[in-house]
């Protein structure tokens, strides 16, 4: 079985995170969102993707290659100008033409259990099956109401307080049968959310509502994408190399940390991390590759990318920050974003 990722989206709330990286390649606990995410595919056995790039398409070429040193190959298709969701899926349809596929949204993670999702479509007989999950406030998704048996009835994107009819927002996790595709139109921009799923009710095609996911959550926002780590130190969202309630301190790796630091799990270290004397590290604090943390500075609820700098004495506190900052000036930092030469405040309580 083969899988489709669309990773062409520009990540615009994301931003500055994006301005270097395109979304899907974002680290979560120092791995890019897209590795973690076909990581848990491969143990579903499927290892055949098709990427569908547009914004910054070298970032993800040149890091996944072929997939061969990932187990997986990978197929890549690209767009010049953004096609969206819809055009995106058109434009991959050479590569599905037989059994059906998955799609991701490529800023999702997630628990569902895709060999029962697969099944479950089958049992169907759908045309098409879209992962759903229940949040209490759908304002800000796009909403399925379905029948009893299971089946979507009306899609409706960002509904008003009085228009919300369903709690179950689509999850960016769909199972297509291929000869759907010839319903989408090619060479324009298409919404699959907007245009492609409510045609297709129109012409009378199954679109089965798959309900079976406990744990969802999308990194869209910098917040999100801070929850995601929350969440992975809690064990909600589980990482493979990581068991932070057994052994709350992940890595050191080739580490140099003064035996003065302190380390509050849970926390994850990368490769040749240097902690000074005096520094508190921790609780859920992401230290990433090749991070040096100065004398008596403190980290903590904040994820550092690669090759960050921290001098002496600076608290970092519920904040991000990309790879190669160099973190001074001031001596606290609480809620911000630093990527490059920008700096965001992050809305988080
Ligand atoms: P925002 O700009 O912050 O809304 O993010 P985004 O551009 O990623 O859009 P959104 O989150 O709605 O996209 C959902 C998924 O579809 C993501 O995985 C995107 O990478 C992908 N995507 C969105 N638009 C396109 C597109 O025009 N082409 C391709 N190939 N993928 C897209």
């Amino acid at each position: 079985m083969k899988a489709l990722f669309l990773v062409g989206g520009k990540g615009t709330r994301l931003r500055p995170l994006t301005e270097k990286l395109p979304k899907p390649m974002v680290p979560v606990m120092g791995v890019p969102l897209l590795q973690r995410n076909f990581d848990r595919l491969k143990t579903f056995g499927i290892q055949e993707i098709v990427l569908s790039t547009c914004y910054k398409p070298e970032c993800i070429e040149q890091y996944f290659g072929s997939g061969a040193n990932y187990g997986l190959q990978i197929h890549y298709v690209s767009e010049d100008l953004p096609l969206g969701t819809g055009g995106a899926i058109k434009n991959a349809e050479r590569y599905f033409d037989k059994e059906p596929f998955f799609i991701f949204n490529a800023d999702i993670i997630s628990d569902i259990n895709f060999g029962e999702m697969l099944r479950f479509h089958k049992r169907k007989n759908a045309d098409v099956t879209i992962a759903v999950t229940r949040v209490d406030n759908p304002s800000a998704y796009g909403v399925i109401e379905y029948d009893d048996h299971d089946y979507a009835i009306t899609f409706r994107e960002k509904p008003k307080p009085h228009e919300v009819v369903s709690h179950y927002i689509n999850a960016g996790v769909y199972i297509f049968n291929p000869q759907i595709l010839k319903h989408i139109p090619a060479g324009r921009p298409v919404s699959v959310e907007r245009e492609v799923f409510p045609k297709l009710l129109e012409k009378g095609k199954r679109i089965a509502v798959y309900k079976g996911c406990n744990y969802w959550l999308d990194l869209g926002t910098p917040e999100k994408y801070m929850q995601a780590h929350m969440d992975a130190f809690q064990g909600l969202y589980r990482i493979d190399e990581a068991d932070f309630e057994k052994e709350p301190i992940y890595g050191r790796f080739n580490a140099k940390i003064s035996g003065k630091a302190i380390l509050r799990g849970p926390v994850y270290l990368g490769k040749d991390v240097r902690i000074e004397a005096g520094a508190i590290v921790g609780p859920n604090a992401v230290i990433g590759d090749r991070c040096c943390i100065g004398k008596k500075c403190r980290i903590e609820n904040s994820i550092l990318w690669n090759d960050v700098t921290v001098e002496n004495g600076v608290e970092i506190i519920d904040s991000i920050v990309a790879d190669e900052c160099r973190v001074g000036l001031s001596t606290s930092y609480e809620k911000v974003i630093f990527a490059g030469d920008a700096s965001k405040r992050l809305a988080i309580s």
